[in-house]
């Protein structure tokens, strides 16, 4: 352990130098969770702990692109400002470490508090067939370092039903009982196996919690379980083959006693190409989720500026009719800096607007009656409106569509949701960063988020209808977003 600790106070030392360099580059977000410097994946451990929310992350200090997996960590008082933090896992031990081979590390987990310690669940990985991956604690007193426990692995095997793939450990407590669902699968399907512990550190198992229906992934990568009165949700990362799928929920009943979830439903958590693994806290009453806002394989041009990877904004997520809504946490009416545009029930034929590169614009349109055309926003390059990306509402197909294409460094899906309002109104709340562009229509019910990489900075909004006929706006803001 002390070793580790050692090698862990030079590490925070290069960090924070190279971060110091990396953290003038033009394309840093302003608003999202990013590395200091490296490579960054799933959100992990994502806490409120002695009053501050913690969070964690798959963290290569190395290099842009995966590498042997730490724990990053960082801590805020309001989600979104962070303060950078020592990595807090990093590979030492024989079950999450094996510099011999390419891929091993720290892999993904969450968090949870006993007594007054901060404790880590993850799973070891050292690629190897003699040791599956295991799952393993690390307890902190100070909320800072933390110590792996000598029982590790407290895990050390797979669940008969299972395969070697058996990893990301959700914590969660009922009573006084901790629980953990493990994300696994069976020969074809996507599994989660389900533990429980009095201690943290004795693990029984308890058996198969859920299973994929046959269309929902042959692995589930990162589980999260929300639970309530009516619905229990799953929310999984599912792989198909070896292709990272988007991210989905499952709604349903869950038996933790004699493990079994009936599923009643399904949705995409989001509809974008850049939204991956994330990762559920529940505090204060609220479900807040992040999640890694990008996907395997997908270019990063940021890498050359010495980052990759950041942050979804936190969204709060809550239960209506039956699914899951995401809506942006109110924290972020603070960030608000200035107000571009204000606009309350009047009847426009279209409407532009200049904006900032870190701008929120939420607004309420009035359908007008039998309509059955587009409603379009095409955000741009002020100079050259050739570069764009189009957030567009069909109402003839019900479809929503978000086209970057012509932002994109590579040749990419244009996402595609159905778009299931059935009132007279439509309602957009669009969050754009640097590189980024997260869209919430009608209130959460839908999100769609993608990287986009502009070559100017983002600098007009255009909103327009396809019936050349005005419509009433019952309230426009554009604000700046700091
Ligand atoms: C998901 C994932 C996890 C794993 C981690 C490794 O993105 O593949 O299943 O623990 O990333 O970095």
């Amino acid at each position: 352990m002390d070793s580790q600790k050692v090698n862990i106070t030079e590490l925070t030392r290069k960090i924070s130098e190279k971060g110091q360099v990396v953290a003038k580059t033009p394309s840093r977000l302003n608003y999202h969770f990013m590395p200091q410097i490296g490579w960054m994946n799933d959100p992990n451990g994502f806490i409120k702990y002695k009053g501050e929310y913690h969070l964690f992350y798959q963290f290569y200090p190395h290099g842009t692109s995966w590498g042997p997996m730490h724990w990053g960590h960082a801590k805020s008082k309001d989600l979104l400002h962070w303060e950078y933090l020592p990595v807090a896992l990093a590979p030492s031990e024989a079950y999450d470490c094996d510099p011999n081979i390419e891929g091993y590390g720290c892999f993904s987990g969450s968090a949870t508090t006993q007594n007054d310690d901060l404790v880590l669940m993850y799973t070891g990985d050292v690629d190897s067939k003699e040791i599956p991956q295991t799952q393993n604690i690390a307890i902190s007193s100070d909320g800072i370092n933390f110590d792996k426990v000598d029982l590790n692995p407290v895990i050390p095997n797979f669940p008969k039903e299972a395969t070697k793939d058996f990893r990301d450990p959700k914590l969660f407590k009922v009573d006084d009982t901790w629980y953990s669902v493990i994300g696994t699968h069976n020969e074809t399907l996507g599994e989660l196996a389900l533990y429980r512990s009095k201690d943290l550190l004795k693990w029984d198992y308890l058996g198969i919690l859920a299973q994929s229906n046959g269309k929902q992934g042959t692995m589930w990568e990162c589980p999260n379980i929300i639970l309530s009165d009516k619905n229990d949700f799953l929310i999984v990362s599912p792989m198909e083959g070896t292709v990272n799928q988007k991210p989905i929920y499952i709604s349903g009943k869950a038996n933790l006693k004699e493990p079994s979830f009936k599923q009643s439903g399904q949705g995409i958590l989001d509809y974008g190409n850049d939204f991956y693994a994330p990762q559920t806290m529940d505090v204060d009453g609220r479900h807040i989720l992040i999640a890694w806002m990008s996907q395997w394989f997908s270019k990063m041009p940021t890498a050359d500026d010495g980052w990759s990877g950041a942050m979804t904004i936190p969204r709060e997520v809550t239960i209506k009719n039956g699914r899951l809504y995401q809506t942006p946490i109110k924290e972020l009416e603070t960030i608000r800096v200035d107000q571009l545009r204000e606009i309350k029930n009047q009847e426009v034929t279209h409407l532009e607007q200049d904006i900032s590169e870190a701008s929120e614009l939420k607004f309420n349109l009035q359908i007008p009656e039998n309509y059955a055309g587009t409603i379009e926003l095409e955000i741009a390059d002020c100079e050259d409106t050739t570069q764009n990306c189009k957030l567009t509402v069909d109402l003839k197909k019900s479809e929503i569509i978000l086209d970057c294409s012509n932002y994109s460094v590579e040749q990419r899906e244009i996402c595609k949701a159905p778009y299931e309002g059935t009132g007279d109104t439509i309602d957009f709340d669009i969050f754009l960063d640097t590189n980024s562009i997260e869209a919430f229509i009608n209130n959460g019910e839908t999100t769609i988020t993608n990287r986009i990489y502009p070559e100017a900075k983002l600098k007009t909004m255009k909103l327009v209808c396809d019936n050349q006929k005005p419509f009433v706006v019952n309230a426009f803001s554009a604000w700046k977003l700091d």
